[in-house]
């Protein structure tokens, strides 16, 4: 029969040293400001259960190096805990047959009510639960420095692409760098998810990025969009070249530049480099996005672990990152929305409550459409096939006839 533990026994088990206490280890690439804080919410909650916090960062925004990192321990036998993933690569890792079945957790807790279908669809393989959505991002954002706006006379959003460019013109004639931009293929595509759903609407988005539909493809449209983003191109600074999304954001937060093109994530640095929603900075949909919404939803995919205690573990993990309060606590520094929908918007700032209301929106209609950027539109191949196409042609290498061309055959199955 089994005995309750005595106090000495809790004692014991309290004094026991780190490496035998039951612990996550936890890879992912939040290694900016705004993310650092974001997860710091979720190791403390884990911590005060009694589990410890194993840290594994692998830098880089969008994830290609994480993706390479988990792929070396998952062959080498001895996976993560868990996993922060987007997208395809999450239905990727389903097939390998090497994730846990979280059913059970998610039936007991209400998942499957709660989180929207068009999230689920990347958190469950062949029906079955294998990862925990912490958020919904969306890619379809501009961030603006108020300061720098007022001195060089731009008042109000822009209505349009158009508009937008006028304003940006504005910018860079009252002597700022008119938008912060970091020349790596990921955020190259980051604005071409943007460009793309402005010129095309929904309907080509998905015929052309997730149907991969020839017709619209090739259509003047995509024409259209390369323009535009030759458009961008003249636009920002010539030290664009290879620099990280956070650095970009920082030469708005700073006042050196006007606008950044940038997924919700950005937000987290505005807040934690102290500045208000509002006051300090805006945040508006890229103009002729209003109503859609190019998501991504970071998962923590949980792997399966032989060792039991390591599998308790795990399973304190993914139903914290499921609590409702920790999703709002979360989320309230990250930018992003809840993944839940239960979760009401008390306590987000207008930014927040503004991505939680286009999320309904768009859940609700025809205007949530997976990041191409992220990895939510197609497989990883495909997506690394655009990439190429989209920087090739933002650095010049490729005109925008040869551009279409190129996607075409990128998007070719
Ligand atoms: C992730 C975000 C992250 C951003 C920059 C994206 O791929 O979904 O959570 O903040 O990369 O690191």
């Amino acid at each position: 029969m089994k005995q309750p533990l005595t106090a000495m026994a809790l004692a014991l088990a309290a004094a026991l040293p780190a490496a035998a206490q039951p612990g996550v280890e936890v890879l992912h690439w939040w290694t900016a400001g705004g993310e650092a804080a974001a997860l710091g919410l979720l190791k403390s909650n884990l911590e005060k259960q009694g589990i410890r916090w194993n840290d594994m960062p692998v830098a880089g925004g969008g994830g290609e190096a994480a993706m390479t990192a988990v792929r070396a321990r998952v062959t080498s036998g001895n996976p993560p805990t868990a996993v922060q993933m987007l997208g395809f690569d999450i239905l990727d890792w389903g097939r390998q047959g090497v994730v846990a079945n979280l059913d059970d957790l998610a039936a007991r807790e209400g998942w499957d009510k709660s989180v929207p279908a068009q999230v689920q669809k990347f958190s469950r393989h062949q029906g079955h639960w294998i990862a925990a959505p912490v958020n919904i991002h969306s890619t379809n954002w501009i961030w603006a420095n108020r300061q720098v706006l007022e001195r060089a006379g731009v008042a109000g959003e822009p209505a349009s692409f158009d508009e937008f460019i006028a304003a940006a013109e504005k910018v860079r004639q009252a002597g700022f760098v008119a938008i912060a931009h970091g020349g790596q293929p990921w955020q190259e595509a980051i604005v071409f998810d943007s460009v793309a759903l402005s010129t095309g609407g929904a309907g080509y988005y998905r015929r052309a990025f997730i149907e991969h539909d020839p017709q619209a493809i090739r259509s003047p449209t995509t024409r259209k969009v390369f323009q535009r983003m030759a458009q961008i191109r003249q636009l920002v600074d010539k030290d664009f070249s290879g620099r990280d999304w956070n650095v970009a954001s920082g030469m708005v937060i700073s006042g050196q530049a006007g606008f950044q093109i940038m997924g919700d994530w950005a937000k987290g640095e505005f807040l934690n480099a102290g500045k208000r929603p509002g006051q300090d900075f805006a945040c508006y949909r890229f103009p002729g996005t209003q109503g859609m919404v190019s998501f991504s939803t970071d998962q923590f995919v949980m792997f399966r672990l032989e060792d039991a205690g390591k599998a308790a573990a795990q399973r304190k993990l993914a139903s914290a990152i499921m609590e409702p309060g920790f999703q709002a606590a979360f989320n309230r520094v990250k930018g992003s929305a809840p993944a839940r929908t239960d979760v009401p918007d008390t306590g987000f700032d207008d930014c927040g409550k503004k991505a939680i209301r286009d999320v309904a929106e768009a859940a609700g209609g025809n205007g949530m459409l997976g990041s191409i950027a992220l990895g939510h539109a197609t497989s990883a191949s495909v997506k690394n096939a655009i990439y190429d196409v989209v920087t090739r042609h933002f650095n010049g290498q490729l005109d925008d006839a040869r551009a279409v061309a190129e996607l075409a055959a990128a998007l070719a199955d």
